[in-house]
């Protein structure tokens, strides 16, 4: 358990341990990373040092420690997003105003411009219209027939689809905008292509807030209580005209947000990979369909969503973890894989069981920074297991396991194909 205490500068001084270098290595499917695992034997904290930026960083691995410093005030996003951190990715280039790199109160102001898009009723009420996305789909694969490539006709497409739902896009805008979000998060086409798409696609979120700032009433995007419109981009148009976020601000929160169905179809397509291959956890979720819910929490937890470590803090007084000194100005990871992993909170937890409580994992984080897209990725997730598992119950793998090949060298970890045949 993290613990504080007030005198730690009179504490001796205390030698460090070693740092440990993460580099990027080839991972296997859905393996856990070894380098991960060595490090959570070594000690509640470590210190790494990732292939970028500088110096090194602590590591915490703990779930105890990692929900007490991700919800912690003392370690600050804002600081962290101002200096040249050890991290996974070459490029840094944090924008201001980004949800992610804010610490209160600007982190409240700018999320509470968007949550309500988010919500368990708001979700609920564009799950009809994420269905009807769905079979849609599923209806096209089905009619070009076997085998196909799941990626392609359905994970990848159907998170862009409902995303452009939630944010507003207009249906004859969505084309042009699932092409810049096919680049963005596209390994192939290199950083210069993906470049010039996050150029295209913020200057198109920057002219359609500045076009709902100017053009919506009060009335329609201030809430959602009239049950239909609620979409994002119009809570953003609507917050700059109030004067409550910047343009500037907005496209910054918008980004990630019309990016992050990334985030489910490889998490999906994990997922998909690890039911395909383990016909056990398909049968149960075939056979016994109340079963699936409790599934995928469990499936969450045990996925390695990404490689390494995601975003730093920086300590901003002295704080004590198990007799440890992280002092100010250190930066500090966490790992919610790890967490996940933490025996005292999972027993056996490398292994996956769907009767095992998995409801506390931290795969969409913890605390104030905890995933805006928590509520309206589970709904996709449910959709698509729901649909393709009652509409193709022949769904199976078109290649050997072995076959399927993974992205590498990336932040979000999935397959980058799925053949399927059924
Ligand atoms: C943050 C996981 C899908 C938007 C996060 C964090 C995690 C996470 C671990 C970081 C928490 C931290 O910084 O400490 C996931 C997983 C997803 C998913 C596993 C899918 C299965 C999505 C989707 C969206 C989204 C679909 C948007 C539509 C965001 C945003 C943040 C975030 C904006 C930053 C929130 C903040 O800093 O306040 N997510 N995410 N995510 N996610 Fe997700």
């Amino acid at each position: 358990m993290a613990e504080e205490t007030g005198t730690l500068a009179e504490r001796p001084e205390q030698p460090l341990p070693p740092v440990r270098d993460w580099p990027a290595g080839e991972l296997s499917a859905t393996e856990f990373e070894p380098v991960l695992a060595e490090l959570m034997r070594e000690g509640p904290l470590t210190r790494i040092r990732l292939p970028y930026g500088e110096g090194w960083a602590w590591l915490a691995t703990r779930y105890d420690d990692v929900k007490m410093i991700t919800n912690d005030p003392r370690f600050s996003r804002r600081e962290a997003s101002v200096r040249q951190v050890t991290r996974l990715a070459p490029h840094f280039a944090p924008r201001p105003g980004a949800l992610a790199w804010a610490d209160q109160p600007d982190h409240n102001r700018l999320r509470n411009a968007v949550s309500a898009a988010y919500t368990v009723s708001a979700v609920k009420r564009l799950r009809p219209r994420a269905q009807e996305m769905v079979d849609a789909l599923v209806d096209g694969m089905v009619a070009d027939g076997p085998p196909a490539d799941l990626v392609e006709r359905v994970l990848e497409p159907f998170p862009i689809n409902v995303v452009c739902e939630v944010m507003g896009v207009p249906v004859d805008e969505r084309q042009k905008l699932h092409d810049w979000t096919r680049e963005i998060i596209s390994t192939a086409g290199g950083a210069e292509a993906s470049e010039q798409a996050k150029k295209g696609l913020f200057g198109w979120i920057g002219e359609a807030v500045r076009d709902r700032r100017d053009s919506e009433s009060e009335s329609e995007c201030e809430n959602d209580s009239n049950g239909d419109h609620v979409d994002v981009l119009s809570l953003l148009g609507g917050a700059v005209r109030r004067g409550e976020l910047g343009l500037e601000e907005a496209i910054s929160v918008a980004g990630p947000l019309q990016i992050g169905g990334e985030a489910v179809t490889n998490n999906s397509g994990q997922m998909f990979y690890l039911l395909l291959t383990r016909p056990d956890l398909l049968e149960r979720f075939r056979d016994d369909p109340a079963s699936r819910p409790a599934g995928i929490e469990e499936l969450l937890r045990h996925i390695p969503h990404r490689a390494a470590v995601g975003l730093p803090r920086i300590a901003t007084q002295d704080v004590d973890i198990h007799g440890t000194l992280v002092s100010a100005g250190d930066a500090v990871y966490v790992s919610y894989l790890a967490a996940n992993r933490d025996p005292d909170v999972f027993p056996d937890p490398d292994r996956i069981d769907f009767d095992r409580d998995a409801g506390a994992h931290v795969s969409f984080g913890n605390g104030p920074h905890f995933c805006t897209g928590a509520v309206f990725s589970r709904m996709q997730i449910e959709l698509l297991i729901d649909t393709l598992l009652e509409r193709l119950p022949g769904l199976r793998l078109a290649v050997p396991a072995d076959q399927v090949p993974f992205r590498q060298r990336t932040m979000i970890r999935g397959p980058v194909a799925l053949p399927v045949t059924w």
